[in-house]
């Protein structure tokens, strides 16, 4: 399985801090947040990786990360975004780069407590279709919210003002080839954007839409909340742990 990083868009929930870099470079207590979705798929046996970005900073992520060396990598593909078109729309650059095989996104301002070793391994034994990975969350109006009905998950709903469960999707999917045949397909959200949300619904209707509930604790870091909130988790025992 090859691994795909998210890191453009415009981080405008965090400005003035990303007026002059890109959200991703910010710093996570020890590191640049890019580094922990790195080090997440690196720790899932996933070594060929493509960082999706855009904007004026685009060279900065080159000029950090290298060639992947510091996180025992050969090589860290680069694919540029014009543009803002949303999650859907990025992934979509990596089409090329997956070429045929099955792929795990992880958004650049995701981190977790440990690892999605095992999700990975059932992923790759699974025969077709998506996984996603769920966590309980207090705030799920903020996230993609799962409905689960006999081990199925249901729906998804994009920030629902009236949250039916606390299950929010976070940042880390797992997709075979056909995902970009559904990005294809979809049209831009309310906000004008293809919703990665549109992409995972298309497999639960599918029927080939599996889920695990995440081990461990998730955050994003794109408001200032939740950036504080991962520097002090981050700062409080670490993350990207290797043992369960
Ligand atoms: C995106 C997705 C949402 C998901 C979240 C996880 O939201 O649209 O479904 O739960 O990432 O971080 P965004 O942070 O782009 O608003």
């Amino acid at each position: 399985m090859k691994g795909v990083i998210l890191a453009g868009g415009l981080g405008s929930r965090l400005h003035p801090l990303t007026k002059v870099t890109n959200k991703h470079l910010l710093p996570v207590y020890e590191k640049p947040m890019v580094y922990y979705p790195i080090e997440c798929l690196v720790n899932a046996g996933i070594e060929d990786i493509l960082l999706v970005t855009g904007g004026n900073s685009a060279g900065d992520f080159l000029r950090l990360l290298e060639n992947g060396t510091d996180f025992g990598l050969k090589r860290i593909h680069y694919a540029y975004q014009r543009g803002e078109g949303g999650i859907a729309a990025a992934l979509k650059l990596a089409e090329d780069f997956a070429g045929g095989e099955k792929i795990c996104v992880v958004l650049g301002d995701n981190i977790i407590e440990k690892n999605i070793r095992k999700a990975a391994e059932d992923f790759e034994a699974q025969e077709k279709g998506a996984k996603i990975l769920l966590k309980e969350v207090e705030d799920p109006h903020r996230f993609g919210v799962a409905t689960i009905q006999d081990g199925k998950v249901l729906e998804i709903e994009e920030k629902p003002k009236d949250p039916k469960t606390n299950l929010a999707v976070i940042g880390i999917y797992m997709y075979d080839p056909q995902v970009f045949e559904f990005i294809e397909e979809l049209k831009p959200s309310k906000r004008g954007e293809l919703e990665i949300t549109d992409v995972n619904n298309a497999y639960i209707r599918q029927g080939t839409m599996s889920y695990e509930v995440l081990d461990g604790w998730w955050t994003d870091a794109g408001t200032f909340d939740s950036l504080l909130r991962a520097n002090e988790m981050v700062a409080n025992g670490g993350a990207n742990k290797m043992d369960d």
